[in-house]
Order: C-alpha cells, then sequence, then structure tokens
C-alpha cells in the first residue's frame, strides 16, 4: 500500500524480478486502469496487480478494482486477504494467473482447491497482515511446500541472498519481498523514512491490532507505541479510539512528508538485515548472486569441511 506504484514495479521487472502494483493505493478503478498504463511505459516485462480484500466499514469497490486489472490486460493477479468467488472465479474465468497470498497451510490449501496458480505465504516476520497463528517462516514454509500441489512463494523476512536460499532450501520455488523493496532507490518514499528503517533493527517493529485479532506488524515508530499504549489501557481500545491515529492518509502522508513518527508505516523484522538504499537492479543481482554463493558454500562446508560460510 503507497509504495506498489509503477516506478517501483517497473524497476523490479526490469531488474528480473516480478513488479506488482497495489490496486487500491490508487483511488480509483480508473486510476489504476491509468497506474498500469503508466507501468507499461516504464517496462515490456510482466508485472503483477496486487488486490487486497479486508473487511472494512464502507469497502473500496472490489469489483470494479476487478474489472479494471481484467480489462487493461493484466496477466498475473495476487490476492490477498479474502478471496469472493465473485472476484476469483472473474480472473480464473478470464485466464488470469492468481497468486494468493495467505499465511497459514489451511487458507493455501483452500485457495489451491479454488483453482488459483500459486500460493505466496507470509511468515509470522512479515510486514503487514501475518495472522493470528505466529507461525515463522521456517516452520511454514516447509509445512507449505509439503501439502500443497501448485508452486510455494516465500514471504516474510527475506532480504537477502542467504534468506532466498534458506527459504529455496526449505522448499520454497520463489520469494516475495515488501520491506526490502522499500528500501530501494526506486521505492516512492520521502529519504528520511528510509534513512529511519536503515538503521533500525529487527526488534524495531510492532504487533498492533492483536486485541481485534487482525494483527498488523509496523515499524515501532511513535504512532504504533501510541496505538500500543492504547490497546494496554484497562479494557483495551476500541477500533474508533485508535482511527485517528492508524488512518491509512495518515500513514501515506508520513511516508511521503517524511515525519517518519507521524503515521504507521508497515515493516517487517528484517529491517534488522537492511542498511542500504540500493537500486531494485543492484539489489535483484546481489541477492541471486548471494543466494549461488551460499549453496555453494554450503555444499562446500558439508561435502569438503570447508570454513564456516
Ligand atoms: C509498506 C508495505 C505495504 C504493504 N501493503 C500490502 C498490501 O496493501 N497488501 C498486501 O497484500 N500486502 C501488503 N504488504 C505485505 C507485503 O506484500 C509482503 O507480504 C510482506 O511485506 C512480506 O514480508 P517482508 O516485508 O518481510 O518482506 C505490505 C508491506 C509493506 C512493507
Amino acid at each position: 500500500m503507497w509504495v506498489g506504484r509503477a516506478p517501483l514495479a517497473a524497476a523490479v521487472s526490469n531488474a528480473g524480478g516480478l513488479g506488482t502494483l497495489t490496486a487500491l493505493t490508487q483511488p480509483s478503478p480508473d486510476a489504476l486502469r491509468a497506474e498500469i498504463e503508466r507501468c507499461r511505459a516504464l517496462t515490456n516485462l510482466p508485472f503483477a496487480v496486487n488486490l487486497t480484500i479486508l473487511p472494512a466499514a464502507s469497502p473500496p469497490p472490489y469489483r470494479k478494482y476487478a474489472e479494471a486489472i481484467v480489462e487493461s490486460g493484466i496477466r498475473i493477479v495476487e490476492t490477498a486477504g479474502n478471496h469472493p468467488a465473485e472476484i476469483t472465479d472473474l480472473f480464473l474465468r478470464q485466464g488470469l494467473k492468481i497468486v494468493h497470498k495467505c499465511t497459514s497451510v489451511r487458507h493455501a490449501l483452500s485457495a489451491q482447491k479454488r483453482g488459483v496458480s500459486a500460493v505466496s505465504i507470509d511468515g509470522f516476520e512479515c510486514a503487514g497482515h501475518p495472522g493470528e497463528d505466529d507461525i515463522p517462516g521456517l516452520i511454514l514454509i516447509p509445512a507449505a511446500a509439503r501439502a500443497l500441489d501448485i508452486p510455494v512463494i516465500a514471504s516474510g523476512g527475506i532480504a537477502d541472498g542467504r534468506g532466498m536460499a534458506a527459504a529455496l532450501a526449505l522448499g520454497a520455488d520463489g520469494v516475495n519481498m515488501g520491506t526490502r523493496f522499500m528500501l530501494t532507490r526506486e521505492a516512492p518514499l520521502h529519504d528520511e523514512v528510509k534513512a529511519a528503517l536503515a538503521s533500525a533493527s529487527e526488534r524495531d517493529t510492532a504487533l498492533i491490532f492483536r486485541p481485534l485479532r487482525n494483527t498488523a506488524r509496523v515499524f515501532r515508530n511513535r504512532t504504533a507505541q501510541e496505538v500500543l499504549a492504547l490497546e494496554g489501557r484497562p479494557g483495551g481500545a476500541e477500533f474508533e479510539a485508535l482511527r485517528p491515529l492508524v488512518a491509512g492518509a495518515r500513514g501515506r502522508a508520513a511516508l511521503e512528508s517524511g515525519q517518519t513518527d507521524d503515521g504507521l508505516i508497515w515493516a517487517g523484522m528484517c529491517l534488522g538485515l537492511i542498511d542500504d538504499v540500493p537500486s531494485c537492479a543492484e539489489l535483484i543481482e546481489r541477492m541471486v548472486r548471494e543466494c549461488r554463493e551460499r549453496i555453494a558454500l554450503v555444499q562446500a562446508r558439508l561435502c569438503e569441511g570447508a570454513e564456516r560460510p
């Protein structure tokens, strides 16, 4: 949300990944159509669109966003949250490949049954919504890889070639990254926000909305701490009490203005592995090289008794 815009998605695809626009970052389905065209002007390579469907008091027109995706000729869609039959079936009927993002093996199995092409499975480390089961990637990825027939994309906590090598060893077919791509030159965030995140450690995230059973992992800034304080009061806090602090517009303003403390900023525990702001091309080239080196080093160590990599 707010970050998955055309310049970043195109840069990721141009660098050999699959860049992803987030549909709801755009204020309307027509704005999404325009953003898809903007992305096409920046890359000839495939990119995907994410449609995140969450319960909301006044939900966005999800069906109309889905139609904008289909009518724009997008071939790969990432769905997250709920996957209502009306929308999944529309994508499937039109021949789109669906990657469904989920946080449990049972939801992954149900998505497989519904006909999605792949799942992206988010461990407890991830930015955003890790679900309520608290299963880290070290368990969740092999559990999903064992249970599913379709490709599994490991997500959550991956920020470098070591993480990618580990995910492949655990049985994943690929990796998905959110937090790491926030800290790239092409990510549309203020440099002050990138600097604050780059200096953060793996201990600098917080889980909010736990009492509402809608857990979210965010950067532990002043706004997150205020939310935690309200939630920790005797009797807890209704969502209405939190709303002014957690409003999406406020988080967006923080990302764009560089006032890092002034709104919620989604981020995962892999903050502790990130300390630079490369271009997407540099990042992906480095990750793939590191991943190959790690695998070779581990092999050498096991087979030839080489030094610890
Ligand atoms: C700033 C930010 C915004 C995100 N917004 C969304 C979103 O709108 N929909 C969604 O499905 N996931 C969203 N995510 C989660 C990512 O798609 C991905 O699952 C997650 O970041 C993976 O964990 P990682 O950050 O450790 O790589 C967001 C992540 C970040 C960092």
